[in-house]
């Protein structure tokens, strides 16, 4: 018998397959089309050629697990204790995956904010616990009262994804607070905060558990440098928790992979001592501008969008279609592959919206536009 009988082909695929089949411009995938940064790919270059290729102590090559502990304290005046709170992964797929096996026992309730990301149900139904799936609201930001009333001493993690993916919403002060207010009242309760679009944010800038002292104790915070450094297919990502909670982690993650991919580590590291990455944000912003400038004659209408590179639109008023046929339509008759957002929810509250990948070069972004255009 299947142990995750409901698993099937995930939608990134078979979008992915469709827009090949069907020659469309493929904005369904989060994964940049242009090239990584030319520094990068020489550090690949020369670092290849170095003694570089067995295996990295098991939480990670010691000058990058520096160079990420300075990266957090920059960023959010968060000191590490390197070798006890740090952990190097391959991608935050693997942090997170990692994560709830450490810490989820059977019949311990976890909660997931829907639309929600989809590598988080898997692993809590192999550790056998239960996921509890709560609708955002319409705005996709959290319903705090709905939150607070799925809460019992059964609860042992809320999974959090901030920025968000699919809707590209960031959360406000006020959201924090209540999360704060929720880790603070349950003494069992552990946060798993997704961060990996943490980088990539525009008018705003992210606020980060790693930020709010009171979360430190009872959080796990999850990077990517796929979505930092736009090497998606490198999967490097990493995790930040308190010794108790990594001590358990460390138990899982070395069985699992004992250390992450060398070659990818030194080059990770070499780049970090000479780089800034505050440039990301603005990046993306300029392209986020461009489709939704792109757009704004369409028929869609543009959802907010304060970070990822992720926008949503609303199709109400072209067409009744759900939004898994409406994408299909896209793709097959327009030419143009984006994600139906249901796909991320168990009971879909968030109608008639589909999600664009705007991590693109700018001509792909104005082609596209002008297909949606003719919508
Ligand atoms: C919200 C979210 N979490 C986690 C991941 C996985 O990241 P990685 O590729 O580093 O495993 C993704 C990738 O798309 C994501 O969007």
């Amino acid at each position: 018998m299947s142990k995750l009988p409901q698993v099937t082909t995930s939608i990134f695929s078979k979008m992915s397959l469709m827009a090949k089949e069907h020659d469309a411009i493929n904005l369904s995938q989060g994964f940049p089309d242009f090239p990584i940064d030319k520094k990068l790919s020489l550090l690949v270059e020369k670092t290849v050629k170095n003694n570089v290729h067995q295996y990295c102590p098991s939480n990670g090559h010691p000058g990058l697990l520096d160079q990420i502990a300075d990266l957090i304290h920059k960023s959010y005046h968060r000191e590490l204790n390197t070798s006890e709170e740090l952990l190097v992964t391959a991608g935050a797929t693997q942090a997170i995956f990692t994560s709830i096996q450490a810490l989820v026992h059977p019949g311990d309730e976890v909660i997931i904010l829907d639309p929600s990301y989809d590598c988080y149900i898997a692993p809590i139904q192999l550790c056998k616990g239960v996921p509890i799936r709560i609708p955002l609201g319409p705005d996709f930001l959290p319903d705090w009262a709905l939150i607070n009333k799925h809460v019992s001493s059964k609860t042992k993690m809320i999974i959090t994804n901030n920025p968000h993916n699919p809707s590209g919403r960031t959360w406000a002060a006020s959201d924090m607070n209540e999360l704060v207010r929720l880790i603070n009242n349950n003494s069992n309760l552990y946060l798993l905060s997704d961060e990996v679009y943490e980088y990539i944010t525009f008018e705003n800038k992210h606020l980060s558990a790693h930020s709010y002292e009171s979360l430190r104790a009872k959080s796990i915070v999850v990077s990517s440098f796929g979505k930092t450094l736009h090497i998606t297919g490198w999967k490097m990502g990493y995790l930040v928790a308190e010794k108790k909670i990594m001590d358990e982690i460390k138990k899982i993650h070395q069985y699992m992979v004992f250390s992450v991919n060398s070659l990818c580590q030194h080059v990770i590291f070499e780049y970090l001592q000479s780089s800034s990455l505050q440039d990301i944000g603005s990046m993306y912003q300029a392209k986020r501008d461009l489709f939704r400038k792109g757009i704004e004659h369409s028929r869609f209408k543009i959802l907010p969008c304060d970070g990822t590179y992720f926008q949503t639109l609303d199709y109400s008023k072209i067409s009744n279609k759900n939004d898994v046929e409406f994408a299909e339509e896209l793709t097959k008759d327009f030419g143009i592959a984006s994600i139906p957002i249901s796909v991320f929810s168990e009971n879909n509250k968030h109608k008639n919206i589909l999600r664009f990948c705007f991590a693109k070069q700018n001509e792909t972004i104005e082609k596209a536009t002008s297909l949606l255009c003719k919508i």
